[in-house]
Order: C-alpha cells, then structure tokens, then sequence
C-alpha cells in the first residue's frame, strides 16, 4: 500500500517536474526566440521595390476616403488579406486555407460570396466589427477602420457577389462607423 503511494509520488513528482521545466523553456521560446505574429497593421514594406511610375509608398492613415475602392486599397487589401485572412479563407478566397480544414463551420469561400450576414459591403464591414457569433469567424475590431476597408475592397474585387450598395450610403455609414 504505502510502496505503492510512493511509486505513484515518484511519477506525479517526474511529470510536475517536466511540466515546469517545460513551461519555463516554452516562455523562454516566447519571450526571446518566437518573433511573434505580424497581425497586419502595417503590411507596407517601406524597403520593397517601387514599380517604374508608382507612387513610392502608400500610407493608409492618410487616405481621406478609405470606403472608395481605388487600386492602391485593393493592392493594400490583398497584402492585409493574405496576411490575417488566408490562412482560413484560403489564397484565393476560396474557404480553403490550412487552418480552416478543420473547422465547422468552414470558413465562407469569399469568391463563391453566398453571404448568410447581409450582402454588401456595408453588412461585411459589420462583420469585420462584431464577428460571426459561434463560428471561428472573429471581431477585427482591432483593425483601423481604413485597413478593414481596404480589405473589403481587395474582397469585392475579388468575388463574384459583388457589393451593390449606393457609395453615398457606404460614405454615410463609414463617418458613424468605428
Ligand atoms: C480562424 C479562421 C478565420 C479567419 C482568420 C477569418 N475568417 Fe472569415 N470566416 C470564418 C468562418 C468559419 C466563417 C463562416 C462562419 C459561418 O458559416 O457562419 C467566416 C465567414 C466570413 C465571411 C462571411 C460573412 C457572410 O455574410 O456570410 C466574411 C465576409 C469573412 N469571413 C471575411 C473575413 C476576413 C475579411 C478575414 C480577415 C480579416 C477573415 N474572414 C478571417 C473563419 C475565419
């Protein structure tokens, strides 16, 4: 009886051991060696190469009308996109990322575009703000609102179901909108 109260003492001892030795290199593995996740707020690369007449760098907080699709918030978009968004909804959009295999449901295949919150930018942008409650679809709330713009923009660009709200209302929405 007490032989055995030891043996079991020696293996919980053996395995608390192994989890503090485990848990203090694995913070040692955050802290000093993980270079973290770039979660995208500033996907611009000031050193990348500029193409022959491009203006050199595009700075998103200063752009005045962020709802309005131009070619530099869609090319914006699509670099933010590729880095907080495909890994679910897949390179193409087609709800194919890695990390979405697993999920249910699984994430929307954003070319198909057969929205279940609202069609429009407007209802994708609410989207971006609350989530989809119960899924793996989260807030962005954290983004600044021109960068959830521009990868809406980069997202209509891209799908076949196209937003058909009226720019006036998208302006309106977007001056009230966080
Ligand atoms: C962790 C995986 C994951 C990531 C990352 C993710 N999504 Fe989703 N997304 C989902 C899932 C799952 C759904 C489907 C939820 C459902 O079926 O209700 C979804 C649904 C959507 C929809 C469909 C809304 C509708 O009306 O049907 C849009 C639009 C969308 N995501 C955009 C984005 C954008 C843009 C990003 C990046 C900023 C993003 N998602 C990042 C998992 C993800």
């Amino acid at each position: 009886m007490s032989e055995n109260r030891d043996e079991y003492n020696r293996g919980g001892m053996l395995a608390f051991t192994f989890s503090i030795v485990f848990c203090f290199a694995f913070f040692f593995y955050l802290v000093a060696v993980n270079k973290g996740v770039d979660l995208g707020e500033n996907v611009i690369d000031p050193n990348a190469p500029v193409a022959e007449g491009a203006t050199p760098v595009f700075d998103i907080t200063k752009v005045e009308e962020p709802w309005v699709a131009t070619p530099e918030m869609v090319a914006y978009g699509q670099k933010s996109y590729m880095t907080n968004c495909a890994m679910c909804h897949g390179n193409q959009g087609q709800g194919d990322g890695a990390a979405g295999a697993a999920l249910n449901p699984k994430p929307r295949n954003l070319v198909e575009g057969k929205w279940t919150q609202g069609e429009g930018i407007i209802a994708h942008y609410k989207v971006l703000q609350n989530g989809i409650k119960g899924t793996s679809m989260a807030s962005y709330q954290h983004f600044k609102p021109a960068e959830r713009w521009a990868i809406l923009h980069y997202m209509d660009s891209i799908t076949q179901n196209k937003s058909k709200d009226d720019p006036a209302k998208v302006a309106e929405f977007a001056k009230t909108a966080e």
